[in-house]
């Protein structure tokens, strides 16, 4: 899948962040869109953004990815007005960060609600009709750093992540015969929404400084959308968006002795400093 323009594309989470930026880097290409997101009014936003661009958004709904049901009825108005998709870009998600005996049963379900059964709810409903279509595509899945690295405090966001990584690993493999490509991204920091609506079961003072650190670090969600579009472009697999998460991938994979002592290390910190 190399030209964009007239391409039909999705993209969940487009009232914010990465996936408003990948919408209107999209729009400028000729792309007709398909939004979603479950915040009506930035929805809108983005919509109006993208059209006073010149761009074409052919629907934009906003509900709940984690509704089936909602998931569902967006894609019979999208196949029966439109057609099957090309490109799928699951974005939207959200965040939490916490010990384990400080989490609610509501807090594992809410997360993995809209950062996998939303994901999959993306796929489950719109990628069949593309492989009936016959005309190849792309899926793209934003999964994170924390796809693939056990970053402490985050055992919920790292499942719904990591698991990110393993559904489209077997697509990738299973859709090529359907000339179907598949991306998954692991962003680092990025400077979105998320940095504030992150929920974090900590001191509030030092997750104040960890926040202002994070955004020293982060790169912006138009670098994220310009590497999504790349992954497409040139059929990237796993793409990892910073140097300092590429390195710590690879001593993980290439000297794990080393990267065991670093996450007990910074386990260890993240325990001292943001312990309630
Ligand atoms: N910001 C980062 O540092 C970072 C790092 C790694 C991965 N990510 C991932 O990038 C993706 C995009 O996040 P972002 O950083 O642009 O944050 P963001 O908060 O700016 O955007 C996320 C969007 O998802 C939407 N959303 C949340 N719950 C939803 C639901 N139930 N149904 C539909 N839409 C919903 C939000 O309204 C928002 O518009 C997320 O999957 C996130 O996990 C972000």
């Amino acid at each position: 899948m190399k030209a964009f323009p007239e391409k039909k594309v999705l993209i969940t989470g487009a009232a914010s962040g990465i996936g408003r930026s990948t919408a209107q880097a999209m729009g400028k290409m000729g792309c007709r869109l398909f939004l979603t997101d479950i915040d009506g009014d930035g929805l809108k936003k983005t919509v109006d953004v993208i059209s006073d661009a010149g761009g074409k958004v052919c629907l934009a709904r906003a509900f709940d990815v984690g509704d089936y049901q909602a998931m569902a009825a967006f894609a019979r108005e999208v196949h029966e007005g439109y057609g099957s998709l090309d490109i799928l870009v699951n974005v939207a998600g959200i965040a939490l960060f916490s010990q384990v005996e400080d989490m609610r049963h509501s807090d594992w379900e809410k997360v993995i609600k809209v950062n996998l059964w939303g994901v999959i709810h993306g796929i489950e409903c719109f990628v069949p009709e593309m492989i009936r279509a016959g005309r190849g595509g792309h899926i793209v899945s934003v999964s994170s750093t924390a796809g693939l690295i056990g970053l402490p405090w985050h055992a919920v966001y790292a499942g719904t992540k990591h698991a990110l990584v393993g559904i489209s690993e077997v697509l990738r493999y299973d859709l090529r015969k359907h000339n179907i490509d598949v991306s998954v991204i692991c962003p680092g920091a990025v400077n979105t929404g998320l940095v504030q609506s992150v929920e974090i079961h900590a001191n509030r003072e030092v997750t104040e400084q960890t926040r202002a650190l994070f955004l020293k670090i982060a790169i912006t969600p138009e670098k994220v959308a310009d590497i999504i579009i790349k992954s497409i472009r040139f059929r990237k697999f796993l793409v990892i968006t910073s140097f300092d998460i590429k390195l710590f991938y690879f001593v993980k994979k290439y000297c794990f002795p080393l990267y065991h002592l670093i996450m007990l290390a910074m386990t260890r910190f993240m325990d001292k400093s943001l312990k309630r």
